[in-house]
């Protein structure tokens, strides 16, 4: 690419997945700039120690113009990372930083004719409004969001959009219907929409990596809205019982955090990427009832978890990454979902004051009806 080392931009730096990729492009020599606001529902504690020092930390906010421009200044690839998060009250907010925030950023490159080889947006498997599935008759099929009136019901199920039978989760492909779900999907939309079509436009090459559930070290121990498995853990180490929403069938795909930075690379370095949403994952669906068990297990706390058929509309209920895209291009997991969550578990011992902050942030979601129960509770 160009003679001198690499210099990447990092939005988002400083947290879970920003982090990990800022470690990793050092250690392959790139020189690594950090815009970071420390969000306070993040970072309660300001600034983490595992920003390495020879990073450049810039703390200030994606959605300032002028703090933007000069972030961006002698950049080669950026790593759009910073965006707002989880199950939250807020719907402007959202729009603000992951929305208005990207857009700000593709116009100020080009404005100022940045010479920005390649943009890298975090997206999320959250784009789609629900996994793909296969039903007996109709085969591969992609489900819509199962209707609210259905949840309340206590039919958890996902129904061919077809014949309404019952379906079996399957691998997602790419090419799913895009949806947005929820306030946080709707924005991972945009964001990769607007990258990817701008960088047609303009000539950049883009790519927006569709991240499954990812979880690791440094995954915030103070945001209650995000993170289920960060969650179980402080609720556990609480003696708490971790909550499961539904019946605790439903499943997700996990990816340990290192191999979300490495998937970064990937995608700043080949080409077969460019243009392209891709998605980011094991490839294998786990139950939420599992994980919550497993890290029981790991943690030696026996604490059963609670299910009452509380529920949030617009989630999911599967998702497993078809990663056929990226394994193509090279990718490949190394960190198995046990393995990780022990790392994860290494990591939180090592955490002093570790509080349960989910209660409180429960009723906010409940008495904002965000997070719904079943209207005749079936034992
Ligand atoms: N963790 C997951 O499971 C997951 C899954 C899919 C997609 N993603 C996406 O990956 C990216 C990174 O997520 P993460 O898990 O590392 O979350 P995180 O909260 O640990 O990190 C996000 C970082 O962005 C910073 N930030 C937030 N608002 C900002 C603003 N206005 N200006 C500057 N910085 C700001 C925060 O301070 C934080 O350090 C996000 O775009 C997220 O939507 C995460
Ligand atoms: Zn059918």
């Amino acid at each position: 690419m160009t003679s001198h080392p690499t210099r990447a931009l990092v939005t988002g730096g400083a947290g879970l997945i920003g982090s990990h990729v800022a470690d990793l492009l050092q250690r392959e020599g790139w020189i690594v700039r950090v815009l970071d606001n420390l969000e306070p529902q993040t970072h309660r504690r300001g600034k983490p120690a595992w920003i390495a020092k020879d990073v450049e930390f810039i703390q200030g906010d994606v959605r300032d113009r002028q703090t933007m421009t000069s972030a961006l200044q002698g950049i080669d690839v950026v790593f759009h990372q910073a965006a707002y998060g989880g199950y939250m009250p807020e719907i402007a907010k959202y729009v603000h930083v992951n929305s208005f925030g990207t857009a700000q950023m593709l116009e100020v490159i080009r404005e100022r004719r940045l010479s920005i080889q390649k943009i890298v947006v975090a997206s999320s498997q959250a784009v789609y409004s629900e996994g793909a599935a296969t039903c007996p008759e109709h085969g591969l099929v992609f489900p819509e969001v199962r209707p609210v009136e259905q949840l309340q019901a206590g039919d958890w199920s996902v129904h061919c959009p077809i014949c309404q039978a019952v379906t079996k989760s399957a691998p997602t492909p790419e090419r799913a219907p895009v949806g947005g779900e929820t306030v946080y999907g709707l924005t991972k939309v945009d964001q990769e929409k607007l990258t990817l079509l701008w960088g047609k436009q303009i000539g950049i090459p883009t790519v927006a990596l569709r991240y499954s559930c990812t979880y690791g070290p440094r995954q915030s121990i103070f945001n209650p809205y995000t993170g289920v498995i960060a969650i179980f853990c402080t609720r556990l180490l609480n003696n708490l019982p971790p909550v499961l929403y539904e019946d605790g069938e439903q499943t997700r795909d996990f990816s340990f955090v290192e191999d979300i930075a490495r998937a970064n690379l990937l995608a700043a370095e080949t080409d077969q990427l460019d243009g392209l949403p891709v998605n980011v994952g094991s490839g294998r669906g786990v139950s939420i009832r599992d994980v919550a068990e497993h890290i029981s297990e790991a943690l030696g706390i026996h604490i059963a978890p609670e299910v009452k058929g509380e529920f949030r509309p617009g989630e999911m209920r599967h998702l497993t990454s078809g990663t056929d895209r990226i394994r193509a291009a090279g990718y490949k997991p190394q960190v198995e979902l046990e393995a990780g969550i022990g790392r994860y578990l290494d990591w939180i011992r090592q955490q002093s004051d570790i509080r349960d902050y989910f209660s409180e942030a429960a009723n906010v979601l409940r008495s904002k009806g965000i997070v719904h129960r079943v209207k005749v509770a079936d034992e």
